[in-house]
């Protein structure tokens, strides 16, 4: 069997789960060696995955270590500055969105990646490999609702990481370049369009904090699209009954609504307080099968030839929306993301 071998870039919240798919849930794929700044985190990879070369740079590990492809999940911030170095290094590149935290470090990444046909570069939009989500574009491509003209799109996670979010602001972006980039890159893959202009609210109407670092903690976003189809997206980091990501697809013959409910499971409770269901409590647990689809999706890409369903320029183009957002948000008016 052909083997993908792999420098893991990164090894933190998130990191550590795409470690762990990589090495024990993808046929195909060894993680031959890994880099974090965390001698905790390295030694993880040690003890948790056998993993012998360990690196704090990765530069280092780009150099000296025997891999054909880097998956990278390290801080946004240095996304570009690795993707375009291993590329240039002749690797194939899986890298967690955001792509870049400009338009312009995503312009340089899908260039790197254009003129290299032969290496396989994909950015980590997730929930395009979840099952409903697909199903939903395969039905979409099928004709079943008609012409799709509408997406109504929600990222909500739970008010006890809101703390932690406001610390993430700096280096992830903000609301609508960490969190609403998921809605973003959705509305353009199911409208298959591209967004002219973009309006954005919001405030920070539980957590102070949000606007001292002028960003928010609940918004709502009118994106219009070149053929005049829409997106309403939202984002809120306040609620409590748990993570609930859901999606509304309004075509000319029907809509489509996935995961309207953010159920745990198929238990329903029926008691004193009336009929209720548990439900997903963060992005991962919501997530957990799409994110090995797309790991699976990456290492089949690479050993296979086969071109990823998500390429450079959906990186870009959601980065671009995502601070179209920002700027409409701060300056209070619509934004041109394109003539
Ligand atoms: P984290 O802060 O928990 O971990 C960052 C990791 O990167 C640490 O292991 C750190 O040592 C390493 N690192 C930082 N700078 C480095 C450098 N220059 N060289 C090598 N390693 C370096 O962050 P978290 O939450 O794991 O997020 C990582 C990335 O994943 C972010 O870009 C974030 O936007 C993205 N993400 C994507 C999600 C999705 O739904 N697709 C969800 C959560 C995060």
């Amino acid at each position: 069997m052909k083997l993908l071998k792999i420098g893991m870039v990164g090894l933190g919240r998130l990191g550590k789960r795409h470690a762990e798919n990589l090495a024990l849930r993808c046929p195909g794929a060894k993680i031959e060696a890994a880099c974090s700044l965390d001698p905790v985190e390295r030694a993880w990879a040690k003890t948790r995955l056998g993993v012998e070369d360990l690196f704090e740079d990765f530069s280092a590990m780009l150099e000296s270590a025997d891999i054909d492809a880097v998956f990278i999940a390290s801080s946004s911030a240095f996304h570009t500055a690795q993707t375009v170095a291993a590329l240039k290094a002749g690797k194939h590149v899986f890298c967690e969105k955001p792509m870049g935290i400009s338009v312009q470090e995503c312009l340089a990444v899908e260039e790197a990646a254009e003129v290299r046909p032969n290496q396989v570069f994909m950015v980590g939009f997730v929930r395009r490999f979840d099952p409903s989500y697909r199903y939903a574009k395969e039905m979409i491509d099928a004709g079943a609702i008609g012409e799709p003209f509408l997406v109504r799109s929600q990222t909500v996670d739970l008010d006890e990481y809101a703390a932690f979010q406001v610390g993430f602001v700096p280096s992830s972006g903000g609301i609508f370049l960490d969190m609403n980039i998921h809605d973003i890159d959705l509305a353009r893959w199911y409208l298959g369009d591209e967004v002219e202009s973009a309006y954005a609210i919001g405030g920070s109407f539980v957590h102070p904090e949000f606007a001292q670092v002028k960003d928010a903690d609940n918004t709502c976003a009118l994106l219009k699209f070149a053929s005049g189809k829409m997106a309403d997206l939202s984002v809120s980091r306040t609620a409590f009954h748990g993570h609930d990501t859901h999606t509304e697809i309004v075509g000319t013959k029907g809509i489509l609504k996935i995961g309207m409910t953010p159920a745990k499971n198929r238990v329903e409770i029926f008691d004193l307080h009336g009929a209720r269901v548990p439900c997903v409590k963060d992005f991962y647990e919501r997530f957990e099968e799409a994110f090995r689809a797309e790991a699976m999706a990456f290492v089949e890409c690479a050993l296979n030839g086969d071109a990823p369903i998500v390429k450079a320029r959906d990186g870009t183009e959601a980065t671009r929306v995502g601070f179209s957002l920002a700027e409409s948000f701060r300056e209070g008016r619509i934004a041109i993301v394109r003539r």
